[in-house]
């Protein structure tokens, strides 16, 4: 349990397929009140006084998922996006995204970069998309841009150093996750923050993402809750 607010918080948001199913609904109604969700979580977390929260929305291995709901997925941030811009402005809300965007559709690709380049210089709290993003490629790219930056001389072989390589991962000047916490009953890291992951705690929660409110995020992180949130 936390003495104080941990820095970073990264959600692996499972359980909206079941969620759906528990109630009848398709997977893509799950997907839709796990982004609903997701607005509550990120509220709760600035009121928590999280400085960055990382949601899991999307990782490289959910490609292999029928198309209609990839299609889904890759539908739901444009909407979600272009309603939520200007209150994320106005909230000093900074978005990054952490994956390899070059595969989106242009569509889900141009709003991504639209709203990380609007909030760049938004000081409050970072709110990072893990956005076709997986640990093993992560390391990859970042292993790849290492051995770039010897090869032309940048750095040398003695300077290959865990730091270094650390800048160069998706997540990049972002401080290591405290905890991970994993919404949906699987006990399991699903290709997530690998590297970055080496000191986080882990908390495992069986509630569905769709109904893990603030009140179960301050649980998760140790705290009482605070106002708002508290019916959730
Ligand atoms: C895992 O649940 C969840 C996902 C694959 C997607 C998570 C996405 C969101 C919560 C919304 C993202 C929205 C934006 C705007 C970025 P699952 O489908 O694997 O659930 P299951 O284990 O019950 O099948």
């Amino acid at each position: 349990m936390y003495q104080r607010t941990p820095n970073h918080v990264a959600i692996i948001m499972d359980g909206n397929g079941r969620w759906g199913k528990k109630r009848r609904l398709s997977r893509s109604e799950g997907h839709y009140a796990g982004a609903k969700r997701m607005e509550d979580v990120i509220d709760a977390s600035i009121e928590l006084g999280i400085k960055v929260l990382t949601l899991y929305a999307f990782s490289s291995e959910n490609w292999s998922r029928p198309s209609d709901e990839v299609n889904y997925l890759m539908d739901l941030p444009v909407k979600f996006f272009k309603k939520k811009l200007p209150e994320f402005m106005r909230r000093n809300i900074q978005i990054r995204i952490s994956g390899n965007t070059a595969p989106l559709p242009d569509k889900t690709r141009e709003v991504l970069a639209r709203v990380v380049a609007s909030t760049e210089n938004n000081t409050g709290i970072v709110v990072n998309f893990a956005f076709n993003y997986g640990g093993r490629g992560d390391i990859i790219h970042a292993a790849k841009a290492l051995i770039e930056e010897v090869r032309s001389g940048k750095i040398s072989k003695d300077e290959m150093t865990e730091e270094r390589m650390e800048q160069l991962l998706y997540t990049g000047d972002l401080p290591s996750p405290d905890i991970i916490i994993r919404t949906g009953g699987e006990k399991r890291i699903s290709n997530f923050l690998l590297w970055q992951s080496a000191e986080s705690e882990l908390y495992f929660s069986d509630v569905y993402f769709p109904d893990f409110t603030g009140e179960l995020l301050a649980e998760a992180v140790g705290r009482q809750p605070v106002n708002s949130y508290l019916s959730g």
